[in-house]
């Protein structure tokens, strides 16, 4: 229950992009002293919860995730800005599309280091499925995304 002594202001419903950052500090290592593999995971996980779940205003849970490369390291230090957004809208899932771009604070560079797709289910308190608000396409942008979240929601159902 939120307190109504607080200042409290309506935002708009079903926002289908969000922005996340996170400073890659030392306890995010591996051995080799780069960024774990498995932290990236963690945090993206997170991301696409918090995407998925801010844009139906349920509770999500992830049933799947593409194929996840790691070309590039990403080095202690660096500034990531996860990009995130509601690709594509089923019956009771959704695609969550995230960029990665790192950032190197020092040198004032920026470098695109992966992108992943999430798909999540929304669930209720009971944890039954429910469905989800239909997305809104307004932008070109937002139509080629959906079409290749289509693409991939069915080389996913078919393997
Ligand atoms: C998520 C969960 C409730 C879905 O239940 P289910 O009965 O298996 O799901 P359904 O077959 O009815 O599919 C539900 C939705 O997921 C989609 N889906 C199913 N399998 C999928 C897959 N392999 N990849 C992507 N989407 C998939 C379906 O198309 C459907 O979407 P739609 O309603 O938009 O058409 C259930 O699988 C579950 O509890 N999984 C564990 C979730 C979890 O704990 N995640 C954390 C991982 S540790």
């Amino acid at each position: 229950m939120i307190n109504q002594k607080y200042m409290i202001q309506k935002i708009s419903i079903q926002q289908p992009c969000t922005e996340m950052t996170v400073l890659v500090t030392p306890e995010l290592a591996n051995f080799s002293g780069r960024m774990h593999g498995g932290e990236l995971l963690k945090i993206l996980d997170k991301v696409a919860y918090t995407c998925g779940s801010r844009y139906c205003g349920e509770y999500v849970v992830t049933i799947s995730v593409d194929k996840v490369t790691f070309k590039e390291p990403i080095f202690i230090g660096e500034l990531l800005t996860f990009l995130a957004s509601v690709n594509y809208t089923g019956k009771t899932s959704l695609e969550v599309g995230i960029k990665v771009i790192a950032e190197d604070i020092k040198n004032h560079t920026v470098r695109h280091s992966n992108t992943s797709y999430f798909t999540m289910v929304a669930m209720d308190e009971k944890g039954n499925k429910v469905t989800v608000p239909p997305l809104e396409i307004k932008t070109e942008e937002q139509k080629i995304r959906f079409k290749r979240a289509l693409e991939r929601r069915k080389k996913r159902l078919s393997s």
